[in-house]
Order: structure tokens, then C-alpha cells, then sequence
């Protein structure tokens, strides 16, 4: 392999995806200043349609979740008040997330780079837009928006377990270089986005882009979808398309056992 197919194999799902012409947006942004974090956040006017968008959304994904999404999402959804009735405020999120786990939220103008976003979850900083999709993206959009951001990750940030794992990841990314970053993304995608948990009730969903997504809601417990267990050297190995529908899914028996595993790895990697 040359230098430059040695390269490609090691950069990020998203860098690849911009290097082959993929909508703009999705490519990630340095933050060359610093974005306004907790305190500091505070509410765009918001046009009607903009907040007719998010109960839109909202309600649309609540009526899949009760069944499927586990209730540790369903409770952090409660403990964040969100509804129908309103975008919520980032400010007033920080402060619950700041009153539970410890952790705040960032605003920021879209998706950052990498380093920026390991950054700021070793410090135990969720990053999060606060622009909702249009109208003719209210089934699909390829960028990050608060619908994403906020009904999709904030959730599970009130988990005690969930919050420990996430802030560990970002530890453990800062230190990764080479095929170990390429590694973690896949983790990152099969475990916070794409993540399901196996309950004595059946089987849920956690991870935030099913939940926040219409179509991914609907598939990731069909009989389309192949649950494998979770085993993080299994799944950094995993191949997958952030374009489509995903076919394989890993399942975790607890959030403990995410915790309990990535250190486990980590600590092989050399990451911990
Ligand atoms: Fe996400």
C-alpha cells in the first residue's frame, strides 16, 4: 500500500465522505475561537416554522419510541422536560446536566472537528447546534441540528454510567493516533449513534441517531437488522455506510458493561 492508500485507510468516516463530494455541511469545522459554553448560551429567535419543525419531530419520533427506546432514554428525556411545546432552551439543559452527571453544553455552529469534540468531552462538554432542519428535511438530513443533537444524545447524558463512558471517550480519543482513531470512530457509531441494549423486556434502542432518525426508528428492531454482541474488538472491526440504513447493529447487556468494556479496551489499546 502507498502513503496515500495508507492515509485514506486512517481518516474518519466524515473526512472520507468530504474528500468524495458529500454535502458540505458534513464537513467538519475547526473552532478557531471559543463557543459560547452553559451561562454564556442563549435562544435564537426562532421562527414559527422553525418551532412548528421540532413538534413536528418530536411528537412523529415519540409515538415509535414507547417499546422500543430503553427506559433509560425515556427517563433522561423526562429529567431534560422535553416537548412538543417548545425547542428547548441549550442553556437550560446545561443546567440540569450540570445539577445530575456534571456535565454542560456548548453551542456550536455545526460539526466540528474532531479534536475540538474529544476536547470537549474529556471535559465533560456535550457540543450541540442549536439551528433546527427545513421543512424539506424533516425525513432526512445528512448535517447535525439540534433535533439530532438534542431528542437524539441528551437523554442518556443524564445516565450515570452512559455520561462516565462518554467522558472516558473522549480521554481516550485525545490520546489515539493512527488506526486507534479510525477505531474509536467505529465504537462512536456503533455504540453512542447506532447502539442497542438487550432488556429483560426484549430488546431497545439508545443509540441517537436511531432515535432521532424516522427511518432507523422504524428498521433497527426488524427482522432486517442483525443484532451481534457486544465486543468492543469485534466491533472496531466492524465495516459500515453512514449513508444508509444500517444492516448490523451491536447490542450491550448494560450501560455498565459499555463503562466496564471501553475501559477494558482502552486499557489494552494503551488508550487509558
Ligand atoms: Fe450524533
Amino acid at each position: 500500500m502507498n502513503k496515500k492508500e495508507e492515509e485514506k485507510k486512517n481518516i474518519s468516516a466524515y473526512e472520507k465522505a468530504a474528500q468524495d463530494g458529500i454535502d458540505p455541511r458534513c464537513i467538519p469545522q475547526k473552532l478557531e475561537n471559543p463557543v459560547p459554553e452553559h451561562e454564556e448560551i442563549i435562544y435564537p429567535n426562532y421562527s414559527a416554522e422553525e418551532q412548528s419543525n421540532w413538534s413536528f419531530l418530536y411528537n412523529r419520533q415519540m409515538k415509535f419510541l414507547p417499546g422500543r427506546a430503553c427506559e433509560e432514554y425515556i427517563e433522561g428525556a423526562g429529567k431534560l422536560n422535553l416537548s412538543d411545546k417548545k425547542i428547548p432552551y441549550l442553556k437550560d439543559l446545561s443546567h440540569i446536566f450540570h445539577n445530575s452527571t456534571g456535565w454542560k453544553v456548548a453551542r456550536v455552529p455545526g460539526l466540528i472537528h474532531e479534536q475540538n469534540f474529544f476536547e470537549m468531552l474529556r471535559r465533560k462538554v456535550f457540543p450541540s447546534t442549536d439551528y433546527i432542519r427545513g421543512k424539506e428535511e424533516l425525513d432526512y438530513t445528512p448535517a447535525p441540528d439540534l433535533f439530532h443533537d438534542i431528542f437524539g444524545h441528551m437523554p442518556l447524558l443524564t445516565n450515570k454510567s452512559f455520561a462516565s463512558f462518554y467522558q472516558m471517550f473522549g480521554e481516550a480519543a485525545m490520546k489515539a493516533e493512527g488506526i486507534n482513531r479510525k477505531y474509536l470512530e467505529t465504537f462512536h457509531w456503533f455504540t453512542v449513534e447506532f447502539g442497542l441494549i438487550r432488556k429483560p423486556e426484549g430488546m431497545r434502542i439508545y443509540g441517537a441517531g436511531i432515535v432521532s432518525s424516522h427511518g432507523e426508528v422504524q428498521s433497527a428492531l426488524s427482522g432486517n437488522v442483525e443484532v451481534k454482541e457486544f465486543v468492543p474488538e469485534n466491533i472496531i472491526m466492524q465495516e459500515y455506510d453512514v449513508w444508509h440504513l444500517q444492516p448490523i447493529l451491536f447490542a450491550i447487556e448494560s450501560f455498565e458493561q459499555l463503562e466496564q468494556g471501553f475501559k477494558e479496551w482502552t486499557k489494552k489499546a494503551g488508550l487509558a
